[in-house]
């Protein structure tokens, strides 16, 4: 069983103008796919903010997988990709790269979402869009592709072809 956390991303939910349906949707897919969620919190869009916490899951916490949503886009606000990309020891694009492609059969707004994947020590860290629709879609890809990349990272696992 890994460890996961969650960070969301959102103004208004920060300023409780609005739940976070996608954090708690999130929490039950993780769960539901045999994660143990040790953290979730609800951030404003300010990528200070989210770098700390990044750090904390990462360093502190020690969590195998941290998920973020919200924040992806295209407004001035939209600061996730940068605040993630900022804290990152290795860039992991495949993921972003395969999630954004098989979000394409659900809507072409897929490439607008900037989101990465990127590790840092041994946490892998994915920015999903901020949507429940966008985290139910990404979290069905993701789910099953990224086990692999997960154990290896931890060390449960030897690389592809080396048993
Ligand atoms: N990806 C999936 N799978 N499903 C979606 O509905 N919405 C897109 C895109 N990616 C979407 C998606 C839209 S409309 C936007 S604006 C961007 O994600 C950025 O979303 P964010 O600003 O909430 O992070």
């Amino acid at each position: 069983m890994y460890t996961a956390a969650i960070v969301t991303l959102s103004d208004k939910g920060y300023a409780g103008e609005r739940e976070d349906r996608s954090g708690q949707r999130l929490k039950e897919l993780l769960t539901e796919h045999s994660y143990q969620v040790v953290s979730y919190r609800l951030l404003p869009d300010d990528a200070k903010l989210l770098q700390e916490e990044l750090v904390r899951l990462a360093d502190e916490v020690g969590c195998s997988l941290v998920l973020t949503t919200g924040g992806t886009g295209f407004s001035l606000r939209d600061t996730t990709p940068e605040a993630t990309m900022a804290i990152a020891h290795r860039n992991a694009p495949g993921i972003a790269e395969g999630l954004r492609a098989y979000s394409l059969q659900f809507t072409p707004r897929a490439i607008l979402s900037r989101g990465v994947s990127v590790i840092r020590n041994q946490t892998l860290i994915i920015n999903l869009p901020g949507s429940v629709k966008a985290v139910e879609e990404s979290m069905a890809f993701l789910m099953g592709s990224i086990e692999h990349g997960l154990a290896v990272l931890t060390g449960q696992e030897g690389e592809c072809g080396r048993g």
